[in-house]
Parts: structure tokens; sequence; C-alpha cells
């Protein structure tokens, strides 16, 4: 990099966060058209918005020359009903990968340490990164990808801010209450708790938010709500740390649709009940079918399934050939932390979970 721009150094170390392919990239590289990709990489709910958020969407589009209530009382309120916290204790954001950035935001300094168990979710890496953190790794492979107290302890002495993901990504692990309470005992660091895909494990550590100043849990409207395209997130903590991030947080940050499916979502409960008990099925029987065919799934608290190869198969080789057969799953090679060759699949619908294991059992019968 050029010593005559004003960028920061440190950015010479960065990659941008991969978000892996998408519909767009197979249609171009193997010429197969958007209805015939079954795309299960990136962890969305493979069912659409119920039909009364998007009619209240469409409806909002009339105003769009407004911006939305800077306050974002109404969807405040609405997620604080949810959760069942006062909404003093919610900040909102553009997606919570926005909550991950503005905790960086509010509490890293240039050499502050972060503790990060892997493998995990990049964005953890590359938001303390941008401030000029330290980041100290801790390895759970050995471990069964459980995280330990006891293995984090020695870390967490000089430690400023923990991320812990539960379920995790891709491993699909949630950190268990006994450890997490174990872990909160370093009271002079903060620990986010990433629970974008809670209601998948339908087990949640808000009970410990009152004991716990230490503690800012964050949410996803992305996954379990079907709102991933809209981008809506959340964190839930004291206020006076929701009040740290909502003097950080960007005007408007979320746009005024994105609010209005938020709101109208989460009055449509017995809708996502529905589908969320099917992905939870269907994530069982895909798991018995993966290990049918000869692969390795682990056991899964979300809505998708990290997946060992058998010995000598490549994790890139294998996702590149099911990608020339239209199914697109996350190659896991090469991530921080696991050594195993793995690739993680998101749980779809019957009839796309139905050709992901065909054309895995068609993809091992040619290698
Ligand atoms: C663990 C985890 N946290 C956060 C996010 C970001 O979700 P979003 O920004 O869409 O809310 C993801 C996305 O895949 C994730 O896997």
């Amino acid at each position: 990099m050029s010593d005559t721009l004003n960028i920061k150094h440190v950015l010479e170390l960065l990659e941008p966060y991969d978000p892996g392919l998408f519909p767009d990239d197979i249609t171009e590289r193997y010429g197969i058209p958007s209805a015939g990709i079954v795309n299960l990489s990136s962890n969305e709910n493979p069912y659409p918005p119920p039909e009364g958020v998007i009619k209240a969407v469409v409806e909002a589009l009339n105003s769009t020359n407004r911006y939305p209530d800077p306050s974002y009382r109404e969807l405040k309120e609405a997620i604080s009903k949810y959760v069942k916290l006062d909404a003093e204790w919610v900040a909102v954001g553009n997606g919570s990968s926005d909550m991950v950035d503005l905790i960086c935001k509010t509490t890293l300094s240039p050499l502050d340490r972060v503790v990060i168990p892997v493998p995990t979710y990049a964005l953890y890496m590359l938001a303390s990164m941008v401030w000029e953190a330290g980041i100290s790794y801790v390895e759970t492979e050995d471990s069964d990808f459980t995280i330990k107290a006891a293995r984090m302890q020695p870390l967490l002495e000089d430690a400023k801010l923990v991320f812990l993901g539960s379920p995790n990504n891709p491993t699909g692990v949630r950190v268990k209450e006994e450890e997490l309470e174990m872990m909160l005992e370093a009271k002079h660091a903060t620990f986010v708790l990433d629970e974008a895909y809670y209601e998948f494990s339908g087990k949640t550590a808000v009970d410990l938010l009152d004991e716990h100043e230490n503690l800012i849990i964050i949410r996803s409207m992305s996954k379990y709500f079907c709102l991933a395209g809209l981008r809506v997130g959340y964190a839930l903590s004291n206020p006076q740390i929701i009040e740290g991030l909502e003097k950080v947080r960007l005007p408007f940050n979320i746009n005024s649709l994105a609010k209005t499916a938020a709101v109208h979502a989460l009055q449509q409960m017995e809708y996502y009940k529905k589908i969320g008990q099917r992905i939870v099925s269907e994530r069982e029987n895909l798991r018995k079918e993966l290990e049918r065919v000869g692969l390795g799934p682990l056991p899964s608290e979300a809505n998708f399934l990290m997946v060992r190869l058998p010995e000598g198969l490549d994790a890139d080789e294998f996702a590149q050939k099911l990608a020339a057969q239209g199914v697109i799953v996350r190659s896991l090679k090469g991530l921080l932390g696991l050594t195993r060759k793995c690739f993680r699949v998101t749980v779809g619908t019957e009839d796309e979970n139905r050709k992901f294991i065909q054309v895995c059992e068609d993809v091992l019968k040619s290698i």
C-alpha cells in the first residue's frame, strides 16, 4: 500500500470478508439458471416471510421519501416484548453484523486483547482487527468444539472483549450456561454472546443479563425471521451498555422497510414457530441422510450442519463438484481452528435437501 494514502496500515493485513459462492456465481460459471440452483450456503431460512410482512413492506414503500423514526421506538418495543426485557435493554442495528461492528467501536482501542474460540464466524476477527486489537484464539476442536471455561480462563486475564457464538457458526455447538457463568467472572472483560441462531436451539442466556453487567447478547432477524435481505439485528444488555451503542450507531442505521418488516414479523409468531419446527425436524432428517451416504455430520442446534468428509477428500473440491450440479454449500477448508476436512450445509426445504443428498451421492460415487 502506498505511504501517501491515509489508510490504516492494519488493512494491509486484512482480507475482505468472504461470503462464499452465491447463485449468480453459479449461473455465470456453469450456465445453470437460478431456478435450478439450490443455495444451502448462507444459513438463510428457505421459506419466504409471512404474507402479512410482505404486505406491510409493500405498503411502507409509499413512504420511502421520509426517514424512519430515528429512535426506532416501535421496533425496540416489539423486540422488548419478544425477549421479555424493558426497551432500554435493547439496541437495534443493520443486521447483527452491524452489532458486532458497533460493539468493537464502543469497546476497543489499539492493542486491546480480544479472545475468540475457533473455528467461528470470521467477522469477529475482521471487526476486531480494524480497531487494531490483538486477538487470542482458543482451540476447541479437541473438545468436540465445546467451549470450556477452564481453557479460556488464562487468556481472559487481560481480555477486553470476548466473542462466543451460541450456537456457533459453523459448528452448531452452543455454549453451556454453567461454562458461560464461570467465564463471566472475568468482570473486566465484555462478553458478546452471539445468539444469531437462538430460535433453532430454543436456549438463551437472556436470564443472565440481570446479574452480569459484562454480558451483551446479539441476535439476528436474518435467520429464523426470514429477513436476511432486509438486514435487522439487535443487542440486549444493561441500559449503560445500550446507551453506549446508541451513541456510536449511525443515525437511521435501519431502513424504513426493514424496520416495518421486523415489527410485523414479531406479530406473526405462529408462522415462525411452524416453519422453525419444520427446519429443526428437517435438520435431523438431513443428519441421518448424510450419515447414510457416508458423510459425517456433527450434532447441531442451529439451522445448518457441519459435515466431515471421508479421508482423502478435499472440501474445496467437493463443494465445487456440488456447485457444478447446482448445489451450493460452504467449504470450510482453511478455516482457522479446523483441521478436519469439512463443509457446512444449511437446512433447506424438503425438496432442496433431497436434491442435495442426491447430488452428494452422485459426487461420492464419481470419486
Ligand atoms: C454467528 C453469526 N452471527 C452473525 C451473523 C450475521 O447475521 P446478520 O448480519 O445477517 O444478522 C451471521 C451470519 O451468517 C452468523 O453466522
